[in-house]
């Protein structure tokens, strides 16, 4: 029997559309009630000023775990996560090798149980190897653990492919996401193609390669009523293609990251492979229309896509380094910062897109404070400013571009199954 009380805390929990003062008693490991009184619990954790949630969810991050280990692994990636405010994380399998069997699901699974950190949820192979030819073995795979299905850091190229797996996944409501790119448009570039790139003379990326895997994705979810969810959405015309496809009812879901919302392709002038990132960052008018995506509901989920790289492969020239920046650990910053504080979106707006969203789209039974769930909560100071620092960082990489920017909230207390995790100081 363990008993913790956080009082005096804003509390918010837009699964119970909830807003407001109260106390939140936690005990043996599940939410007990509000408006408590403090009486003899073991902790009493005071939450005045602080705004009390369910705890974060990111369903895009990667562990590295097994095969990379030199970047991050399963302890060094939840450690990251726990700082970030994040108390469940869905890793995405493009390990080495990839999360294609039951027995790699279970490795990840074993490997969150043994660092104890915060919840695993893994996406496993939409294809055997990640190579785009053979369905990998689904069934097995949600039954080892198995959440979503997914070939990120690639698409599921092929088609055909794509429409039997969410043929396929229509018996166990599992969703695909996917990682939209036509790679005959994309090839040789290191940044999105247009005005910038051009002037820079370095290869790039059209917004195109993007919309029309998009537009591909929806085509084939419409057909087969699968469910696919959009990963990474950056571009203007993906955000409208997925605007229309909801209001005829496609089952198409999306997220956008922290880099997509506050970055454009300007900061490829530094040549600075940390901006390097796929899809890359764009010009004003996309990370405009993400933003006008995250207002209207068309863009349902923020995640960071933590990609994280040891230095020495980061650190090459733009055209060899690797794609990918770290994120759990900004990612709440930059939402308070850049959404929150400008009037994009209200706490509790911000919020559903990084609790109850993702976990309705991975169906975890997560995201919520509702009496009798799983007592995984973040206390946030919304007001704190803090400048980004990657020697802070519990990430075992530092492929950061937001390193010196000032920005404001952070997460201050990680409870994870009724237990603290993190305190920062
Ligand atoms: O920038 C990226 N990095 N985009 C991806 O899709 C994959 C990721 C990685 O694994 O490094």
């Amino acid at each position: 029997m363990s008993s913790i009380l956080i009082k005096n805390g804003r509390v918010i929990d837009p699964s119970q559309n909830m807003d407001r003062m109260t106390s939140v008693l936690i005990q043996d490991g599940r939410i007990a009630g509000y408006d408590v009184a403090a009486n003899g619990q073991d902790t009493v954790l005071d939450a005045a000023g602080r705004i009390v949630v369910p705890g974060l969810i990111d369903m895009h991050v990667h562990l590295r775990e097994p095969g990379r280990e030199e970047d991050e692994t399963v302890a060094s990636g939840t450690a990251s996560a726990l700082a970030g405010g994040f108390t469940s994380i869905a890793c995405i399998p493009n390990t080495e090798p990839p999360i294609d069997t039951q027995g790699t699901v279970e490795f990840i699974r074993h490997q969150a149980a043994e660092a104890d950190n915060c919840h695993v949820f893994v996406v496993a192979c939409v294809s055997k190897n990640r190579e785009g030819k053979e369905l990998a073995e689904i069934g097995q795979l949600i039954e080892a653990g198995a959440v979503a299905f997914s070939d990120d850091g690639a698409p599921v190229y092929d088609s055909e492919l794509m429409r039997r797996a969410l043929e396929y996944l229509l018996m166990f409501d599992k969703p695909i996401l996917n990682h939209a790119e036509v790679v005959e448009l994309t090839s040789g570039g290191v940044m999105h193609e247009g005005l910038v790139s051009m002037v820079l003379a370095l290869p790039g990326m059209p917004a195109e390669a993007e919309d029309v895997m998009t537009g591909r994705d929806i085509s084939l979810a419409e057909a087969t009523g699968g469910r696919v969810h959009m990963m990474h959405v950056s571009s203007a015309g993906s955000v409208e293609m997925i605007r229309r496809a909801k209001k005829r009812g496609v089952r198409v879901t999306a997220e956008a990251t922290p880099h997509h919302f506050t970055l454009t392709d300007e900061c490829l002038r530094t040549f600075d492979s940390v901006y390097k990132v796929s899809p890359p960052v764009r010009g004003r008018p996309h990370l405009e229309a993400c933003i006008a995506g995250l207002v209207d509901g068309t863009i349902d989920v923020i995640a960071t896509d933590h990609a994280p790289h040891a230095v020495e492969k980061k650190m090459q020239e733009l055209d060899r380094a690797p794609f990918g920046m770290v994120g759990l650990e900004t990612a709440l910053g930059l939402v308070v910062t850049h959404l929150i504080k400008p009037g994009h979106l209200d706490w509790p707006q911000a919020l559903a897109k990084l609790t109850i969203n993702p976990a309705r789209i991975l169906g975890i039974d997560k995201g919520t404070l509702a009496v009798g769930a799983d007592a995984d909560v973040t206390v946030i100071d919304p007001d704190v400013t803090w400048i980004v620092n990657t020697a802070e960082f519990h990430s075992k990489s530092s492929n950061c571009p937001f390193v010196g920017m000032e920005l404001t909230g952070r997460a201050e207390t990680v409870i994870v199954d009724g237990r603290i995790k993190f305190q920062r100081g």
